[in-house]
């Protein structure tokens, strides 16, 4: 059995995960990221080209696959240098121990992997990835709430709408911003009060911002 076998993987599945590189001037940098394997040896990673992530890779050749199963991490690693302040702790990340790349800390498993081939398309790049090192913890059972998954498409979404107003793809946006609020809905009806409510409130009040910003109202 492969290590990715051993992890659950399935050929030609994407499975989402955070991952962690440093930046060349050495800062860590963690972004939420799919992962998809067609041999079930190798990593394919598809960042686009615009994130920081991308760059990253490209000059540093290396990154930690991480695999959280917590909304909250999602959230958090999605956004940066924005007006809403979502600085690590100290104790997020740690050295990861065969390549220069930081890892998330608390994780339920990960990859250390090494570039070994990058083609970077218009919009995203094709960045081949062999796995140098790899753990998984032991796993515990957590109830399954749909408010979690909700956070998570609501996250992604949130990413994506921030590039369409920047790029000026209104209607896009609008479509996406439709989407999270049938999530908020959702998330109201099955975790009210919670932390997802809090994160989608979060969402909501940084698209208010991108949108003024964009002159979307
Ligand atoms: C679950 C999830 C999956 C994502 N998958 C990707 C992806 O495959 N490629 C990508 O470029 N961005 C993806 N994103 C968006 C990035 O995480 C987001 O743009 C992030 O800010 C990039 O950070 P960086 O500039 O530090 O790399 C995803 C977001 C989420 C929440």
């Amino acid at each position: 059995m492969t290590a990715l076998e051993k992890l659950g993987f399935v050929r030609g599945v994407i499975f989402e995960s955070i991952i962690s590189t440093f930046s060349p001037n050495g800062k860590p940098n963690a972004a939420p990221m799919g992962v998809v394997s067609e041999d079930m040896k190798r990593v394919v990673i598809r960042p686009f080209t615009t994130s920081q992530t991308f760059t990253n890779l490209k000059v540093g050749g290396c990154a930690v696959v991480n695999f959280v199963a917590d909304a909250s991490t999602f959230y958090k690693t999605a956004f940066k240098n924005e007006t809403v302040d979502n600085d690590y702790d100290d104790d997020f990340f740690e050295k990861a121990e065969t390549i220069d790349a930081p890892r998330l800390k608390e994780v339920d498993a990960f990859l250390e992997v090494s570039v070994v081939k990058l083609q970077e398309g218009e919009n995203r790049a094709q960045v081949i990835c062999r796995i140098d090192r790899w753990e998984k913890g032991t796993s515990r059972y957590r109830p399954y709430c749909r408010g979690e998954f909700a956070t998570i498409e609501a996250v992604i979404h949130a990413t994506r709408i921030r590039e369409f107003l920047t790029q000026g793809m209104e209607s896009e946006a609008k479509r996406l911003i439709k989407l999270i609020e049938c999530y908020q809905r959702l998330i109201a009806r099955v975790a009210p009060d919670s932390e997802y409510s809090g994160i989608i409130e979060e969402i909501n009040a940084r698209i208010d911002i991108w949108k003024e910003e964009s002159s979307l109202k």
